[in-house]
């Protein structure tokens, strides 16, 4: 999924980390899971704990870490003869959805042009707002189970950015039409591990959950800007939630108060490091930073250092390679993902 942060590309990187310090581990927290990508790739070996501020990360990873496998829709099936929602949903010709009363069509109402924005054509926003009217009815029927629920939500989320009409993030919407937004949207057929572990997900307060919870390995991915995450990413927050929020503005923001992050502020993160880091009640901790990150590499040391064996710290530096435009002239600039080790005595 496009999502800033997203280590898709990092998995092989974070593997030779967690491969050289914690071979003892059985274990493995992603505390910022975002797209779940880390907490997916890890559970084949691992049992794992994902957590997020943002629902529909959490929808994303309660759908594929928490669920033991694929769902297989026995009460559905039985009830109403539908064995596999994704394809039905997937099948299911636009015109028959136009059934949809007015009022209970949210997307089509604010994020498509029938409302006034353009991050959706209409008639994919009609298609998510019948597979999300849907499947709250089947809930609300007895014919889902919560993990067969939180399933197709997942499928759904990940469905949307293929045909988001948008430049990277929900910020805005692009004032024409891109090409993937011309393409019909899907639900996401996902794929789910079935690694025989009792895997948890949550949607907390990284460092207020790391009072609850005890492991091996704590994988730290947090923001590096200033950025918040939530009006970035509004309308997949709304698709998970699908809560009919009152928005604002011409980008259609929801309201976002309470999932605020303080690691998102340069006055407030390195605190939120040291909190974060001071509840964690696991040997081997990984952060995951950047070189232009809001927190200078000395001061993410130090914190590391006060909570971890200061003789274990170790930094690895992964380079990649980005193009900035600065005052009219493209400059070319290095940056540098890092992966930054400690043990801590627990
Ligand atoms: C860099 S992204 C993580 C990307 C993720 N590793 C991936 O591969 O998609 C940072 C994430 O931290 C989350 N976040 C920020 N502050 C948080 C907090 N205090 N507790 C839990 N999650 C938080 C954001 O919502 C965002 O999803």
């Amino acid at each position: 999924m496009r999502f800033i942060g997203n280590k898709s590309q990092l998995l092989d990187n974070i593997k030779e980390v967690v491969d050289k310090h914690a071979v003892d581990a059985s274990t493995f927290c992603d505390i910022f899971s975002g797209t779940a990508s880390v907490a997916r790739y890890f559970k084949q070996w691992y049992e794992i704990y994902s957590n997020d501020l943002l629902y529909f990360s959490y929808c994303l990873q309660r759908g594929t870490i928490e669920n033991p496998r694929k769902p297989t829709f026995d009460k559905l099936a039985s009830a109403l003869g539908i064995s596999n929602p994704i394809q039905y949903f997937n099948e299911m010709a636009t015109a028959d959805m136009e059934s949809l009363k007015q009022e209970k069509r949210f997307f089509q109402n604010n994020y498509a042009p029938a409302g006034g924005r353009m991050y959706l054509t209409d008639l994919n926003a009609l298609r998510i707002d019948y597979a999300r009217n849907t499947i709250e009815n089947w809930r609300r029927h007895g014919y889902l189970s919560d993990n067969e629920y939180f399933y197709l939500i997942a499928s759904i989320i990940e469905g949307i950015p293929f045909v988001s009409n948008i430049s990277g993030t929900y910020g805005a919407f692009n004032k024409t039409w891109d090409i993937r937004s011309k393409k019909l949207f899907t639900l996401i057929d996902l794929p789910v591990v079935d690694n025989g572990r009792n895997n948890k997900s949550y949607h907390k307060d990284g460092t207020l959950l790391l009072q609850e919870i005890s492991g091996d390995i704590l994988y730290i991915d947090p923001p590096y800007n200033e950025r918040q995450y939530l009006p970035n990413y509004h309308v997949l927050e709304t698709a998970a939630k699908y809560d009919f929020p009152a928005l604002r503005g011409i980008t259609g923001q929801r309201p976002y108060e309470l999932q605020k992050s303080n690691f998102c502020s340069k006055r407030t993160v390195c605190s939120a490091l040291d909190s974060l880091l001071k509840n964690a009640k696991f040997k081997h901790i990984i952060l995951s930073y950047n070189t232009d990150g809001i927190m200078s590499l000395d001061e993410i040391e130090r914190i590391m250092k006060s909570h971890g064996i200061p003789s274990t710290y170790e930094v690895y530096f992964i380079p990649y390679r980005r193009f900035k435009s600065r005052n009219k002239n493209t400059k070319k600039d290095i940056l540098k993902e890092m992966l930054i080790y400690i043990q801590k005595e627990v």
